[in-house]
């Protein structure tokens, strides 16, 4: 596949015309560009504002969350028939602010086989909050996937992203992106899982991307090393110079 570059805004900027001017940087500066394909997962208010000034544009448009029911009385909630129609063609789902807010593996289980049934790619985000010596955080992540990924078939594999995030390499105050080598081993670990429960073909053949301090400067040894096919970008996705260039140390 392409590599993948998805732009995770979270609940940023705070206005739609803020909204507008950055990814028109961004636009502008991936214009051409064929080696990857780029996500823009706004908060889901400015979505479909968005995809009307992105036309022509090779830009595709991703949820942040979508909820665990269907149409009805819940006060607040999209679904994912909502985010396609806004333009959504991808889905994020299970990131690590959203789980901390109680979501389960049970409602990310839920919430991919939804979007998947809706033909919208689920980025599926997994990943350790701490790492200890003793290595407990692998079966904390093998559990995790296993949990998160129990309602799909062999087949639905193919058709889902696997974004690993460790929990403690997300954010202003985090301790920083994972080393290169460190992020192929876990992968390495998580295919493993995949291929103890789905079968060797379908762990093979899964796409992840990789999550957590990701900017201008980690991104080209990230991609080179650390055996992933793309990024999940949150601060650096608001800054368009800093994202252009992880897009392009990507290709
Ligand atoms: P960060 O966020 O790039 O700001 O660390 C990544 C994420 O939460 O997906």
């Amino acid at each position: 596949m392409k590599k993948l570059i998805v732009a995770n805004w979270k609940m940023c900027p705070d206005s739609l015309s803020d909204a507008k001017k950055i990814f028109g940087a961004i636009k502008k500066g991936i214009s051409g560009s064929r080696g990857a394909e780029v996500v823009i997962c706004p908060p889901s208010i400015f979505l479909s504002e968005l995809k009307k000034s992105s036309s022509g544009n090779k830009i595709s448009f991703g949820i942040q969350n979508i909820f665990t029911s269907k149409t009805g009385a819940h006060t607040g909630e999209i679904s994912e028939q909502m985010a396609k129609s806004a333009g959504a063609t991808y889905a994020i789902i299970g990131h690590s602010e959203r789980r901390k807010m109680g979501e389960t593996d049970v409602d990310v289980s839920i919430k991919i086989k939804a979007v998947l049934l809706e033909g919208i790619t689920p980025i599926v985000c997994i990943g350790e909050p701490e790492r200890d010596e003793s290595g407990s955080y692998l079966s904390y992540l093998s559990s995790q996937l296993k949990e998160s990924l129990a309602s799909l078939s062999k087949k639905d594999l193919k058709d889902i992203i696997i974004a690993y995030e460790p929990v403690w390499a997300i954010g202003e105050k985090s301790k920083g992106a994972m080393q290169p080598s460190d992020i192929f081993e876990t992968v390495l670990f998580l295919r493993k899982v995949l291929s103890d429960t789905f079968g060797k073909k379908e762990a093979l053949e899964t796409n992840f991307i990789y999550g957590g301090s990701v900017d201008e400067k980690n991104a080209g040894a990230i991609i080179k090393e650390g055996g992933v096919q793309g990024f999940l970008v949150g601060r650096a996705s608001l800054l368009p110079e800093k994202f252009l260039k992880i897009i392009k140390a990507s290709i």
